[in-house]
């Protein structure tokens, strides 16, 4: 009988037939240990050597990291195994021998992995990863279908910006020039005035020069967009989603956030209400004493890490070199330092920034944007999800609401995630009127007739409406504590990667 993995527990005692991959190997002599993955989990299958297993036992003594098989045996619980359970083996059936699999246990570089990606999500950090995202994706669509908002596809060739025209990728058209669309938030105020409440969720693309943690090329967004909404109601559902995005996560995969080593306790703290601020009091806090004195603590606590990092690796060479050490020994010290090695290189870069980041915090322009630097020092100031409204008008889309008592600012809102994770949200209330829009899209320097239809929205039947959206991959590396956000996708693109 096939069966999978993950449905070990209902087999005990059975004999059963496994599917899958060779993950990881080792023998005794008279004993082959084969870690088999078969997508659901790892299982160790145990070969015996005898006359039962004559046929098969050499081969799989020898078999590939990789190799296909399918692996017959009986069903053992044992705790202390990886999974749970192990498998006595009675058949083995190699269906690909694969040799030199590139991506060993050794240390590779990034880059190294990210040319391989093809493969490298078969390695069980990033396959826990891109289970969190299937199951954030899946919450994602059921929070929105659950609570009455109707899905409306969007557009990806798209006529006009939509998000500020530095971040265009542009397409041939049949000879016409089109972009990638950088939201589809215009595409759904249309819709939310004929369905009440919808939501668009894809892929979309932004030609981000900046090769930061945050920065993919091309992400996922949901967009919800919500008719007689103003920024109050928005930031109401954005609080709710966050909420049942973090419950739904924590209750399906507590396993896999443990393996990639998040708190998971401070994921529980996340609880409504989150803090809320304006632009106006982020500037003080970004100017005050409390964001010198984090930095100033950053820099201390990172310049003593350094120290304590060098000497750690140097202990680890001087011990490879000494005599007596076994070769299986000398692997494990050089993974280590590579490791480490990998930890100081970043340690140097951070080190190297915070003077950096504490003068664009204490010369924070009051009527500028939040710098990426910015966003995480007001969310590492806070323990919970920080709402951060009413930006300066110059720093924001076209589109978002005057506000009525400031009308240099605007009634949007910005989620920042906490541990420094910055934006995952970006929504507002949205402009309404009719003349206030057409004088914001010429502000912009925008071109009034490619924005004829989404004026019509203000002249049929206008009414206070707003949205938000947030993107997956910052929201994937916040659950699972990711530092880059390379890893939140199967296949990331940044400026300067597109292979595979
Ligand atoms: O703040 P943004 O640009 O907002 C919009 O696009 C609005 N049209 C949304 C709306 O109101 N309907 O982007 C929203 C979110 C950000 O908070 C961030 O999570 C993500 O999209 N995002 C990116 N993620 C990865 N790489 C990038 N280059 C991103 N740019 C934005
Ligand atoms: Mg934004």
């Amino acid at each position: 009988m096939i069966v999978s993995i993950v449905d070990l527990s209902r087999h005990v005692g059975q004999t059963v037939t496994l599917q899958g991959w060779l993950y990881h190997r080792r023998d005794s002599g008279k004993l082959v240990f084969l870690v088999v993955r078969d997508g659901t989990g790892l299982c160790q299958c145990v070969v015996a050597r005898g006359p039962d297993t004559d046929s098969f036992f050499e081969d799989c003594r020898r078999l590939g990291q990789e190799s296909s098989l399918r692996v017959t045996g009986v069903v053992r619980a044992d705790p202390k195994q990886v999974g749970g359970h192990e498998l006595t083996v009675t058949h083995v059936e190699i269906v690909q021998n694969a040799e030199n699999y590139p991506i060993t246990p050794k240390p590779h570089g990034i880059d190294f992995l990210f040319r391989h990606r093809h493969l490298h999500f078969r390695s069980r950090r990033q396959w826990h990863i891109l289970r969190v995202r299937h199951t954030l994706v899946d919450e994602i669509r059921g929070y929105f279908n659950r609570n009455g908002y109707t899905l409306i596809d969007t557009p990806i060739f798209a006529p006009s910006a939509g998000e500020g025209s530095q971040t265009l990728f542009s397409v041939d058209y049949f000879g016409e020039p089109v972009f990638l669309a950088q939201t589809g938030q215009l595409y759904v105020e249309a819709a939310c005035m004929a369905f009440g409440k919808v939501y668009c969720f894809g892929p979309t693309f932004r030609a981000e020069k900046s090769k930061t943690r945050r920065h993919l090329t091309e992400f996922w967004m949901v967009e919800p967009e919500i008719a007689y909404a103003d920024l109050d109601a928005v930031i109401a559902v954005a609080e709710d989603f966050i909420c049942s995005i973090v419950q739904r996560v924590l209750s399906d995969h507590r396993a896999d956030l443990e393996f990639l080593g998040r708190d998971v306790a401070a994921l529980e703290r996340i609880r409504a209400p989150f803090y809320r601020i304006t632009h106006r009091q982020a500037a003080e806090i970004l100017r005050g004493p409390k964001a010198r004195e984090l930095l100033e603590r950053d820099l201390a606590q990172k310049s003593a890490r350094i120290a304590e990092v060098q000497k750690l690796i140097a202990e680890k060479e001087t011990q490879a070199k000494a005599g007596g050490v076994k070769e299986w020994q000398k692997e494990k010290l050089a993974a280590d330092a590579a490791d480490l090695r990998e930890e100081l290189a970043d340690l140097e870069v951070e080190v190297q920034n915070i003077p950096h980041h504490m003068q664009l915090a204490a010369n924070f322009d009051p009527n500028g944007d939040l710098g990426g630097s910015d966003e995480t020092i007001i969310s590492r100031l806070h323990d919970r999800p920080v709402f951060v409204t009413h930006y300066p008008k110059g720093c924001k889309a076209f589109y978002m609401k005057l506000n009525a008592e400031d009308r240099t600012r605007v009634n949007n809102v910005d989620l920042l995630a906490p541990d420094g994770y910055g934006e995952i949200i970006g929504g507002s209330q949205r402009e309404e009127d009719l003349t206030t829009l057409r004088d914001r899209i010429h502000e912009d320097g925008l071109n009034e007739a490619d924005y004829e239809w989404y004026l019509d929205l203000r002249r049929y039947g206008t009414v206070p409406h707003g949205g938000f959206g947030l993107g997956v991959e910052r929201t994937l590396a916040w659950l699972c504590g990711l530092k880059h956000i390379r890893e939140t996708i199967p296949y990331p693109r940044m400026m300067g990667k597109i292979y595979p």
